[in-house]
């Protein structure tokens, strides 16, 4: 059984993980206004991950008893500077969830709620997966550039990413 602590705490991630459904949806229709159709799909398939992750928290809640609750959602950011600028936001929101993430789990292992604390791995692992990625289009960004066909170059480059 869930304690009301860790309840809330999956709820908030519920949320969250819906939000960064929305920010990556809004952010592909960016790409694709910009006229960048690698980073445009990239996006798109993101945030069908995204959803996936809010789905399978939201179904963990439900298997414990618990009641699911989906609370208001946030506005995603809408305007970006420049590629660069956009993968900048996409990093530093993934290593908001891996803090929010770490702080379920160390209240799970406080609890010593075991259930929840093996649920989480999955999360850990993932998290480390999402930063690993968004790092690494920001290290192509730096090698290549934006400038000229850079910026064409690096988006193609990001549009031959396969999400698992
Ligand atoms: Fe649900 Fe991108 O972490």
């Amino acid at each position: 059984m869930l304690s009301e602590n860790l309840l809330n705490k999956l709820n908030t991630q519920v949320t969250l993980e819906f939000y960064s459904s929305n920010l990556y949806l809004q952010m592909s229709a960016w790409c694709d206004y910009k006229g960048l159709p690698g980073s445009a799909k990239f996006f798109k398939e993101h945030a069908k991950e995204e959803m996936s992750h809010m789905q399978k928290i939201f179904d963990y809640i439900q298997d414990t008893g618990a009641l699911a609750i989906i609370d208001a959602i946030e506005k995603p950011e809408i305007d970006f500077s420049d590629l660069k600028n956009l993968y900048t936001t996409t990093y530093n929101h993934e290593k908001m969830i891996t803090k929010q993430i770490n702080e379920i789990v160390d209240i799970a292992l406080n609890e010593k709620d075991y259930s929840t604390f093996n649920f989480l791995q999955w999360y850990v692992s993932e998290q480390h997966e999402e930063e690993k990625l968004f790092k690494s289009i920001l290290d192509k960004i730096e090698i290549i550039g934006l400038d000229g066909r850079g910026l064409f170059m690096v988006d193609k480059e990001i549009g031959n990413i396969v999400i698992r």
